[in-house]
């Protein structure tokens, strides 16, 4: 039985980060099991910033496809180059739409989602999955959320 993350709300968004990244570490150690994973840090991200949206897409069949995710029902599909997640995987780096109304070929999955953040996992040269987050506030992601969530998804 996994143990509970503890989250304090109240700390700012970098303390929320250094406070989460040693627990995920933790919930991870022992399980190397791709979706458990995905699924468990999807959670614990949605929980520790109350996003509107958080889950991931798996690379199959040069396709990303939806996996784990937190949040309303999502696109289950999206090809390279197409919106923040194509481009991310295309770009093979992080991409952050402070605000998604002005973002070209933004896929609207919500009309709830004002800015969003796509990071993608890297190994050997190749994009394997990607994180993507939804929040409802405009402007919200910055370099904070570009340094920790790949060490974030690292741990996967
Ligand atoms: N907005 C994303 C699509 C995925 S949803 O946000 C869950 C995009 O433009 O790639």
């Amino acid at each position: 039985m996994a143990k509970g993350i503890i989250i304090d709300k109240s700390k700012s968004k970098e303390e929320i980060y250094r406070i989460i990244l040693p627990q995920l570490r933790a919930l991870m150690e022992n399980e190397n099991d791709l979706i458990a994973n995905m699924a468990n840090m999807a959670a614990v991200l949605k929980m520790s910033f109350d996003f509107f949206w958080v889950g991931f897409y798996l690379v199959k069949n040069e396709t990303l496809i939806l996996g784990p995710f937190q949040g309303p029902i999502a696109c289950t599909r999206i090809p390279m180059g197409k919106g923040v997640c194509g481009q991310a995987w295309e770009q093979k780096k992080n991409i952050i739409a402070p605000d998604v109304s002005l973002f070209p070929g933004h896929i609207a999955c919500s009309s709830d989602t004002k800015s969003e953040i796509v990071v993608p996992k890297i190994i050997e040269h190749r994009v394997i999955f990607i994180l993507d987050i939804d929040s409802d506030i405009l402007n919200f992601f910055d370099e904070i959320d570009s340094h920790y969530l790949p060490k974030l998804i690292a741990l996967i």
